[in-house]
């Protein structure tokens, strides 16, 4: 069911000084931050020869990576995103082998403007897993 790995998600408490330490230490193309108001955060995407790295960093009070951050001060990986293609049907056959899909269960417009879900870390071995259709 699942493709390629589309990301892996880092959750810093410094946003600019995370992306100078991937462009100038790790020597990665590094973009310009962009606020995604709809999922609390404001990310930089890393573009790798095979992959991306998403830094989030939180935007306004409700956002979810700021309870992360509070338990993790350092930073961490957040999460990891893998392909789908068929979004709809992915869930439908997860939730059917009692996978717990996040939120109302619908898919959300994720940060690359393509719908999205999360799974529930606890049942996939401590690790929050985005899926998206592309
Ligand atoms: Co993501």
């Amino acid at each position: 069911m699942i493709g390629r790995l589309n990301h892996v998600a880092i959750a810093v408490p410094d946003l600019e000084a995370a992306a100078a330490q991937y462009r100038d230490t790790l020597g990665a193309k590094v973009g310009a931050p962009q606020d995604e108001p709809a999922h609390g955060v404001t990310v930089i995407f890393i573009e790798l020869p095979n992959t991306k790295v998403e830094l989030l960093y939180p935007l306004g009070e409700n956002s979810p990576i700021k309870g992360f951050l509070d338990k993790n001060p350092s930073g961490g990986i957040h999460h990891i995103c893998y392909e789908v293609e068929d979004i709809l049907a992915a869930r439908d056959q997860l939730r059917a082998a009692g996978a717990r899909v996040l939120g109302d269960g619908e898919p959300k417009i994720g940060a690359h403007g393509k719908p999205v879900l999360f799974l529930h870390p606890k049942d996939f071995t401590g690790t929050l897993v985005e899926l998206e259709q592309v």
